[in-house]
């Protein structure tokens, strides 16, 4: 049944579309760990991995679908597989022991990829969306179905491949942006387009799956939610094939920062989303660049002086996101060449030194000094500059 609430189904592919990402490749185990931690940050589903890949593909995908396919109130487990009866029946059968299995079958729609990557007809991708979905469906009960490229794919044909899925049996559809060519508008012209027209489609739930080619992954996934989609498709920093897919803690955050704009919700527990970055960027060798939104080193790490200046006056001033909700403990001020008398006479109290008047003054002008020399300056830094001062009072 097609979700009607302001509820967001959260469908993370780190172990599978983010296992794409060049130099990303995850071991068995290393899977788990991250399977593990996604249950615990409360995704609705988790895409698993590409069974018919690789054993050893199969092997994760198996083993996550017992161990945390069976945790109490278990995210649902996905396996994707073409529209083959072989990898619709590996996936089945890698999901065997998962409580809510899942099976993704997916055939592209566009006219440069069924012409010359399955060189086949449009009346032959119909066909064997039809029978790709209803094998699918009698294996598991939950059966999601992707017209890949779907951006790049004639309107009337991708309603038509939409509707034969739903009437074989697919209760999610999926319309990725494979390529990453989309932009905002044209995301909500589309799902409209299908939503509104398409026969049975007020009883399916739409997602949404987009790639950040052109750094529009995230902005395109928003759009789409306020098209009517109910699940997007992300990973765990924006990790994925090529530039990578939407980053999940980003849209989150942007649904929960903005909810009165939205009025959409997720079930994620945010607090867990830093400690999930971090095991993400550890076991895949990708490190998360300092300026990226959440999760990034600097995320909350204020330099300018009338930044720092208006935060310690009140936190509302610069800070649209609370750090602890994210699992960051205590945002930064970074003290450097920007920073004001206020950030510094702060941090001084803070380390247990109540400097004033002229003895302030002194300290903050070799403050200002040493911060041109240098990036960052640290509390050791501060301590120096202290004891210089103390020892010329002295003198
Ligand atoms: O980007 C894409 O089209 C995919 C599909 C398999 C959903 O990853
Ligand atoms: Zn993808």
């Amino acid at each position: 049944m097609a979700d009607k609430t302001g509820i967001v189904k959260i469908f993370d592919t780190t172990l599978r579309d983010g296992e794409q990402s060049p130099g990303a490749s995850m071991q068995r185990e290393e899977k788990l760990q991250v399977a593990r931690q996604l249950a615990r940050l409360n995704v609705d589903i988790i895409e698993a991995g590409f069974p018919v890949a690789s054993p050893d593909d199969f092997e994760a995908v198996s083993q996550i679908a017992t161990e945390v396919g069976n945790l109490p109130d278990p995210p649902v487990i996905c396996a994707l597989a073409r529209a083959t009866d072989k990898d619709i029946l590996e996936a089945a059968r890698s999901l065997k022991n998962a409580r809510s299995p899942r099976i993704h079958t997916f055939i592209a729609t566009s006219p440069v990829h069924m012409a010359k990557k399955l060189r086949m007809g449009p009346e032959e991708v119909i066909q064997t969306i039809r029978r790709s979905v209803a094998l699918a469906r009698k294996h598991v009960p939950d059966v999601e179905f992707s017209a890949e490229d779907a951006f790049r794919s004639d309107r009337a044909f991708l309603a038509r491949a939409v509707q034969v899925a739903i009437e074989s049996g697919a209760q999610t559809i999926n319309i990725p942006d494979t390529v990453g060519y989309a932009v905002p508008d044209a995301v909500k012209d589309l799902f409209r387009f299908l939503i509104e027209t398409v026969p049975g489609a007020k009883s399916v739930v739409f997602s949404c799956h987009c790639h950040d080619d052109l750094g529009l992954s995230v902005a395109n996934s928003l759009a789409a939610l306020e098209a009517g989609a109910r699940q997007v498709e992300c990973t765990i920093n924006g990790i994925g094939e090529r530039a990578g897919n939407a980053a999940m803690e980003e849209i989150v955050m942007a649904l929960r920062v903005r909810k009165s704009w939205f009025n959409l919700e997720t079930k994620i527990r945010s607090e867990e989303f830093f400690r999930t970055s971090r095991l993400v960027s550890s076991v895949t060798g990708m490190n998360v660049q300092p300026n990226k939104a959440i999760v990034g080193e600097n995320a909350f790490a204020h330099e300018s002086g009338i930044h720092q200046d208006g935060l310690l006056k009140d936190k509302d001033t610069y800070e649209i996101l609370v750090p602890e909700d994210v699992g960051v403990s205590g945002g930064r001020l970074v003290l450097g060449k920007h920073s004001g008398r206020h950030a510094l006479h702060d941090r001084l109290k803070a380390m247990g030194y109540s400097l004033d008047g002229e003895e302030f003054e002194r300290v903050f002008s070799r403050f200002k000094k040493l911060a041109d020399q240098k990036k960052e300056l640290y509390e050791e830094d501060l301590e120096v500059l202290l004891t210089e001062e103390e020892s010329q009072t002295r003198d």
